[in-house]
């Protein structure tokens, strides 16, 4: 049976002198979710936005948005973000001191919460939270800037954390960051991914509508 697959276009490529126009027409273009890149110049060397964009966003798409928090401490961050409209918001498991909690503040804030794994970082703290999470999100690319080249060997991790997924039972999206194309999106999905961020795939061409049909296509 066709899995259900996601493609999330990352507003980090979109042009943020009419971020409210790139949303409506990705969402228009075919997009089911708006991922939301926020990095804070010290969990990651770059900086990009805060709640109040994704506030001023919210009124502008139906689409959920996806909070990818690359911000250390988490927390508060978290639950300005839960006030601003998120729908489903991301955090790095290094970047908390207590993992459990962070998890249950933002699932109490009524969000859906995901954990976000670097190229180089372990799986094993799916091994306490997995049945508390609703999105794994596996890095294809360092973390902090768009435009970068897909890692290969993801698709090694990504195909481990699906058999973690199948064999849990649980309802978990197994989200893909970084790198991905219309060229390599059916290979990520082969192993095993079913929502894809996308950042200057989609917003680094013209007709947004092809580049998300020309993804979905290659997967289905
Ligand atoms: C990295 C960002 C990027 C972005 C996607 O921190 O998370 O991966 O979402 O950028 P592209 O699709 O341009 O690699
Ligand atoms: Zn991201």
């Amino acid at each position: 049976m066709m899995k259900d697959i996601r493609i999330a276009p990352s507003i980090l490529s979109a042009d943020f002198s009419r971020l409210g126009e790139e949303v409506r027409s990705v969402e228009a273009a075919g997009a089911d979710l708006i991922h939301f890149d926020v990095m804070d110049n010290h969990y990651v060397p770059n900086l990009t936005f805060g709640p109040i964009v994704c506030a001023s966003i919210r009124p502008h798409t139906k689409l959920p948005i996806d909070v990818h928090l690359m911000v250390e401490p988490v927390d508060a961050l978290a639950m300005e973000f839960a006030k601003a409209g998120a729908d489903l918001i991301s955090f790095h498991p290094e970047a908390t001191q207590h993992v459990d909690r962070t998890i249950n503040l933002i699932k109490d804030s009524g969000c859906k919460v995901g954990m976000a794994f670097n190229p180089a970082s372990p799986l094993h703290v799916l091994d306490w939270t997995l049945d508390k999470i609703d999105l794994i999100l596996i890095m294809s690319v360092n973390p902090g800037f768009g435009g970068q080249s897909f890692l290969e060997h993801s698709l090694d991790k990504i195909a481990e954390v699906r058999d973690l997924i199948d064999l849990s039972g649980c309802d978990v999206w197994l989200e893909v960051d970084g790198g991905i194309k219309v060229d390599n999106i059916a290979s990520v999905a082969e192993a095993g991914a079913d929502t894809f961020v996308a950042g200057s795939a989609i917003f680094g061409g013209t007709d947004y509508k092809n580049i998300i049909s020309q993804m979905k296509n290659r997967i289905s």
